[in-house]
């Protein structure tokens, strides 16, 4: 089982992180008021051992296991860019399960040819230079070169990647499917998220995404990158809130 927090009372939310990341980079969220949040650490990531393969499905699945280890039917989901790709494997696999989806700084792309060259690149970079190597890179990408307010703790999410969790995610990522009908066919309430300046998942992705989820809302945050939810907490949080109260949870008792 993958380790996990369980804080707060009201609407369960699962917050999904992303990569190379782990469930701390919602520190922020944890108070949200109204929300049971469940935060598990992806594996080889946070507190959780990695594990030699993974596909967005097998991480899908580890996750439903948790809601059925706490007798949770039903929960809404909240992705984080690589979270936002094991969301919609939760959505094909159980979408009963599904009672809402947050999705944040992701898109529902698969990779291109350059974007799986990448991942090999970077997956060598893992095994030859170590995590550190690879988390600095991604920290460049994910908040550009400038010192910006959430990159001394950003970094210490980084600091518990394992070199085996990160090919092993890179590899799920390079592998997963287009996921344009699964939002299609997505009919909960949705809101999605995004940094004004996400060079990774940038706002035209999250623009197309809503024109694909019926009734979606989308919220550009401002002065944010790739990670919306750390660096603008406030603004972030204030919507999510608002989201979960007004569009959530009339659908869903805790
Ligand atoms: C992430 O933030 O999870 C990754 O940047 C996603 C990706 O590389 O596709």
């Amino acid at each position: 089982m993958l380790h996990y927090t369980d804080t707060g009372s009201g609407i369960p939310v699962v917050w999904i992180h992303g990569f190379p990341l782990s469930g701390r980079i919602f520190a922020e969220q944890m108070s949200i008021k109204g929300v049971r949040h469940i935060v598990p650490d992806l594996p080889g990531f946070g507190s959780s051992p990695p594990q030699r393969d993974a596909s967005m499905d097998s991480l899908a699945g580890e996750i439903l296991d948790i809601l059925d280890a706490l007798s949770i039917e039903k929960a809404a989901f909240a992705g984080l860019s690589m979270g936002g790709y094991i969301l919609f494997a939760i959505a094909r696999r159980a979408p009963e399960r599904v009672a809402a989806a947050i999705l944040i700084d992701t898109r529902e792309l698969p990779d291109s040819a350059e974007g799986r060259a990448g991942r090999f690149s970077m997956m060598e970079t893992a095994r030859t230079a170590g995590a550190r190597q690879v988390t600095e890179l991604m920290l460049e990408k994910m908040l550009g070169s400038g010192h910006r307010p959430a990159t001394a703790f950003v970094r210490e999410v980084m600091e518990s990647a394992t070199p085996a969790g990160i090919v092993a995610a890179l590899q799920a990522m390079m592998d997963r499917p287009d996921s344009t009908d699964t939002l299609r066919s997505l009919r909960v309430p949705t809101i999605i998220l995004v940094g004004d300046s996400d060079t990774i998942t940038p706002p035209s992705d999250s623009r197309r995404m809503k024109e694909l989820i019926s009734g979606a809302e989308l919220v550009v945050v401002p002065g944010a990158s790739h990670l919306s939810n750390a660096e603008q907490p406030d603004l972030f949080n204030d919507a999510v809130e608002r989201f979960v109260r007004e569009r959530v949870a009339g659908s869903l008792q805790s």
